[in-house]
C-alpha cells in the first residue's frame, strides 16, 4: 500500500468507517486504505467467517474492527451491526456502500426473481445502509460513498439487472446529496472500471469470450486493469477534508475505459451471449 506515503497516517485517527460487503475484493481494499490512515473499521457481509478473516487483516494494519454479519436486504440486521460498531468504535464518519451481487444473464432468460435479487442487494441495500447510518452521520457531519459500476450509465449486454441497480444507486447518491447536505453530510459515488483479481471480473470477464486482462491494451486507454488500492485511494480522498466541497459526484476510476464505450468488449460479449436473430 502506498496511501500513507501521500496522505497523513493519522488523517482518519479516531474516525469510524463502516463498509458494507467489506469482507472481500474492492471493498476490503477500500477498508485497508482507510485503516492505513488511522481509521477504525466496521464491516458487514453475509458470511461471518469471511468477515473474521478480513478483520484479522485490518487489525494487522492497526485498526480496531467490528465485524458483525448482516445481509444488506435486512434493515434490522444492518442497524444492529452499525449500532455495535458505534458502541465499540464511536459514530460512523464514512459509510461505504459496496455490497453487491452480479452474474451474467441475458434479459430474455433472466428470471424476475434474479432481477429482483440484484436490485434488492445493490439498490435497496444501499438505501438501507444509508438510512440506518443517518443518525450517526448527522452527528459526525460525515459522508456517504457508494460503489457503483460502469453499467450505471452504459448498457452492457446481459447486465440489465446490474445496470438498473447501479443507475438507481447513482441516482440515490445524488438525491441524498441534495437532501442531506443541510445536515453537513456529503454523498458521492465511485465508478470503478475493471479491477484485477476481483470476484466481479472473475464473473464478467469470461463472458467476453477472450482474455480481457491481456487485451487491456486495446480495451482500456491506460492499458491495464485497475487495482483495489486504486479504488481505495479515491475513497480516502472523497472522505477527506480535501473533498469538503464535493457532493453529488460520480467519480469514474477506470483508466479511461468508458471513453471507448463498451466497444470491442461488448462486441465479443454479444458473440458469446446473444441468441441468433430470428429469421
Ligand atoms: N444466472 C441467472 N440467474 C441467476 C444466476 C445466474 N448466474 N444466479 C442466480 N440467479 C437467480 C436465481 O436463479 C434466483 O432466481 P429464481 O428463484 O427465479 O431461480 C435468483 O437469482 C436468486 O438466486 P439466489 O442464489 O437465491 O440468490 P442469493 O441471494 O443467495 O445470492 C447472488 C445472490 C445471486 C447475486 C449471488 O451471485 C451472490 O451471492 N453474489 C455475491 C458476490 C458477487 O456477485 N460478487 C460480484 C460483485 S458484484
Ligand atoms: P466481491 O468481492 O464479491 O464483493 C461483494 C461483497 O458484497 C462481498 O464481500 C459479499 O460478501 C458482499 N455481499 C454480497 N451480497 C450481500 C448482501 N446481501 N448483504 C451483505 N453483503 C453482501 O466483488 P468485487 O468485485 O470486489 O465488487 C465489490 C464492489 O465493486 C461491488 O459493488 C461491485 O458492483 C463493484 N464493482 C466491481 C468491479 C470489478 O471490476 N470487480 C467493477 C465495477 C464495480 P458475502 O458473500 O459474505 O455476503
Amino acid at each position: 500500500m502506498i496511501v500513507d506515503k501521500y496522505f497523513p497516517k493519522d488523517m482518519f485517527a479516531g474516525k469510524t468507517v463502516f463498509i458494507t460487503g467489506g469482507g472481500s475484493g474492492i471493498n476490503l481494499g477500500v477498508a485497508k486504505n482507510f485503516a492505513a490512515l488511522g481509521a477504525n473499521i466496521g464491516i458487514c457481509g453475509r458470511k461471518q467467517e469471511r468477515l473474521d478473516g478480513a478483520a484479522e487483516e485490518l487489525r494487522e494494519i492497526g485498526a480496531k474492527v467490528v465485524a458483525q454479519a448482516a445481509d444488506v436486504r435486512e434493515f434490522d440486521a444492518l442497524e444492529a451491526s452499525m449500532a455495535k460498531t458505534e458502541e465499540e468504535l464511536g459514530p460512523i464518519h464514512t459509510l461505504v456502500s459496496g455490497a453487491a451481487g452480479n452474474f451474467v444473464a441475458p434479459a430474455e432468460s433472466l428470471s424476475p426473481n434474479g432481477f429482483k435479487t440484484v436490485i434488492e442487494i445493490d439498490l435497496i441495500g444501499s438505501f438501507n445502509a444509508s438510512r440506518a447510518a443517518f443518525k450517526q452521520l448527522k452527528e459526525t457531519k460525515g459522508n456517504l460513498i457508494f460503489i457503483s459500476a460502469g453499467q450505471s450509465y452504459v448498457p452492457y449486454f446481459a447486465q440489465c439487472h446490474a445496470g438498473a441497480a447501479k443507475a438507481g444507486v447513482d441516482n440515490l447518491m445524488r438525491n441524498l446529496a441534495l437532501e442531506w447536505g443541510r445536515f453537513g453530510i456529503r454523498s458521492n459515488s465511485i465508478v470503478p472500471g475493471p479491477i484485477a483479481d476481483t470476484e466481479g471480473m472473475r464473473r464478467l470477464a469470461p463472458m467476453s469470450g477472450r482474455d480481457t486482462e491481456n487485451q487491456s491494451d486495446i480495451l482500456i486507454p491506460l492499458g491495464r486493469y485497475g487495482t483495489v488500492d486504486e479504488i481505495g485511494h479515491m475513497a480516502v480522498f472523497l472522505a477527506s477534508p480535501l473533498a469538503a466541497y464535493m457532493s453529488g459526484c460520480m467519480t469514474i476510476v477506470d483508466g479511461g475505459q468508458n471513453l471507448m464505450g463498451t466497444g470491442l468488449m461488448m462486441a465479443k460479449m454479444m458473440e458469446t451471449q446473444a441468441p441468433p436473430r430470428p429469421a
